[in-house]
């Protein structure tokens, strides 16, 4: 149909007649002449029409947006060159045109700045502007960089099922009936972690997929229920095998696609440092600031809050110093606390030094004069200065202190440019679940513990450490993985320590235990989120961008409709009944 692409025309064909299709981003008739914006996904060429080619110039004069077009005719310089565009120094001068589709009037125009509940309904015009095209393409050729890198090295790209069992990665799982087995369900796959691990055990030593996982979890900015892994997994390797590796690989990928060199060493921290120091397990090292503890200074205060945390060797007491923070408004410092609460905060004091060393702070009241100047020397204040003190449980307070140092950093403009990886390691093998009373795996139950020994780590489950490992990327999560249990008896005591009976372990993962008694090979992976990666290299807050077809926050496809009811009949063959929705 074409004999060149629109973006692509230039003037070593001037001259020549051409071909193009493409859609008319934009059709202006000036009276006198009529120009043509013609696109395609390489570009925009400008097709002219004279008047004196008076049939052609009445279907240019009746063009509307987005009319799909065949166009044939002569390349010819351009006399006002449009340096915007990569064709700027040409033009077509039409001898024919046909319209292959006429497109109906849009629902919206893209320098509108529509909301994106109205984009996602109308997905395929959204994906049709030069933003999303770019996007789009720079997850493309993500992938195949990660692709041919992998390739090069001899990594095995397997396939693993999709209808499949549970494979917990700490979310729900999406359920599919059997309709052979009433009944009876599949799971999609939250992650192909056992089948890569069983992979080890069937001698294939280096694997990746570039996998779909499936979590029915609540959705972000950064999450969503179906994404893409790309999942990793080798054999006979230690913690420093996985991560040189994959961070060469992290390294290289972001240089072929993003002309970007990231640090020749990724910078290494324990989880334990991570919160003391950031409150956060993916520090975003933009930012210069840092927490500070302040228990020691404060546990003899009148403030029963401080005193109390700083008492508790379950406790944190923290301060966040922002220089030039003195200049938040009451409100503004009111907005700091409400973002607090939302992480868990019960109260955020503060102590405000303005200019003129002007004190104003809610819990000065509660000090000695020389034990408040102590705690105001201790994190560093000044004149100028704002600094935030968060009293409570040791995490909670890492957390929405972690989470206060994130906006400051926004709200200040401190967060640096450029790109700051770091591993986090040393996980605690498990977290206390208060609501179900138990222990759960904090990367998953199939990571190794630090000890080998089944007796010391049954003895100090509550500080455990874990062979588990993230890479963080500004602040995000971009990889997480771990050396992995490859001893039968080990991972039943770690089941065990989980609340996991024998008999549960059995049902569920039967197949597993059996596959780790003929011969698993010691073994350990990561899997990298490709959809987090892709969102920060083209430089967009949500993955959402980078999906082409995403789900919404509420979980739902707006172009499609899914999910949607499904006919009795059809409920029946699968042998499924709905239940009345229970409020
Ligand atoms: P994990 O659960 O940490 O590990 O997932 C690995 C990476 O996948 C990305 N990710 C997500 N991206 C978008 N939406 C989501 N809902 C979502 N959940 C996770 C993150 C994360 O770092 N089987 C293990 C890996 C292993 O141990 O090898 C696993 O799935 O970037
Ligand atoms: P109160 O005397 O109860 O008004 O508290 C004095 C200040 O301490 C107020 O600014 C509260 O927001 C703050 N505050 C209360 N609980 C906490 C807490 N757990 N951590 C930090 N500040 C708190």
């Amino acid at each position: 149909m074409r004999t060149h692409y629109c973006g692509l025309v230039d003037e070593a064909l001037i001259g020549q007649t051409v071909t193009l299709c493409g859609w008319t981003d934009v059709a202006r008739n000036l009276g006198g002449v009529c120009f043509i914006d013609l696109r395609d996904h390489e570009g925009i060429v400008q097709v002219t029409v004279d008047p004196s080619n008076a049939e052609v110039f009445k279907v240019a004069a009746s063009l509307g947006y987005e009319d799909v077009l065949q166009v044939v005719g002569v390349v010819r310089a351009r006399e006002a060159v449009n340096a915007k565009i990569r064709t700027g120094k040409v033009e077509v001068i039409a001898t024919r045109i046909e319209i292959l589709n006429k497109a109906a009037p849009l629902p919206f125009h893209a320098h509108e700045n529509p909301g994106e509940d109205i984009r996602l309904k109308y997905r395929y015009l959204d994906l049709r502007t030069p933003e999303m095209q770019r996007k789009q393409r720079t997850r493309i050729r993500l992938v195949q960089a990660l692709r041919r890198w992998l390739d090069a090295r001899g990594f095995q790209d397997i396939e693993t099922p999709i209808l499949t069992k549970a494979t917990p990665e700490g979310a729900r799982d999406f359920l599919v009936p059997a309709r052979m087995h009433p009944g009876e369900f599949y799971a999609l796959p939250q992650s192909p972690q056992l089948f890569k691990q069983i992979l080890m055990v069937a001698g294939f030593d280096r694997y990746y997929q570039i996998a779909r996982c499936f979590r029915d979890e609540a959705l972000r900015a950064d999450r969503q229920l179906e994404f893409t892994q790309l999942d990793m997994e080798f054999a006979f390797v230690r913690e420093r095998d996985v991560q040189d590796t994959v961070e060469g690989m992290i390294r290289d990928v972001f240089r072929e696609v993003m002309d970007v060199e990231l640090d020749a060493q990724f910078p290494r921290m324990t989880w334990a440092e991570a919160m003391r120091r950031y409150g956060s397990d993916k520090p975003d090292l933009r930012i210069a600031l840092e927490l500070v503890d302040v228990a020691e200074l404060v546990k003899s205060s009148e403030f029963a809050v401080f005193a109390a945390a700083a008492a508790d060797p379950d406790g944190r007491v923290a301060a966040l110093r922002i220089p030039g923070g003195a200049s938040l408004s009451r409100k503004q410092i009111d907005e700091y606390a409400a973002h607090a609460a939302k992480h868990g905060a019960k109260g955020l004091a503060y102590v405000k030094i303005d200019e003129a060393g002007e004190i104003s702070s809610p819990i000065r009241k509660f000090f000695a004069e020389d034990a408040f100047a102590a705690l105001l020397k201790h994190v560093g204040a000044g004149n100028g200065d704002i600094v935030f003190f968060g009293a409570g449980a040791y995490n909670k307070v890492s957390d929405f202190m972690g989470a206060l140092r994130l906006k400051a950093g926004k709200d200040f403009g401190l967060v640096q440019d450029g790109w700051k990886p770091l591993w986090v390691t040393d996980f605690p093998m498990f977290e206390w679940d208060d609501e179900a009373q138990r222990y759960v795996a904090l990367h998953h139950p199939f990571t190794a513990p630090a000890v080998d020994d089944i007796a010391d780590l049954r003895a100090n489950a509550k500080t455990a450490v874990s062979r588990g490992y993230d890479m963080v990327l500004n602040g995000n999560e971009i990889g997480g993985g771990s050396i992995r249990i490859h001893r039968p008896e080990m991972q039943s005591a770690v089941f065990e320590l989980l609340g996991i009976g024998a008999e549960e372990a059995e049902a569920k993962f039967g197949f597993l235990l059996d596959a780790l008694k003929f011969g698993a090979p010691p073994h350990g992976g990561i899997a990298f989120g490709i959809d987090r990666i892709a969102a920060l290299m083209a430089g967009t807050e949500s993955i959402r961008d980078v999906i082409p077809f995403p789900k919404t926050t509420t979980a739902q496809c707006l172009m499609t409709g899914a999910p949607s009811p499904i006919p009795d009949e059809q409920l029946a063959e699968v042998h499924v009944m709905v239940r009345p929705k229970v409020s």
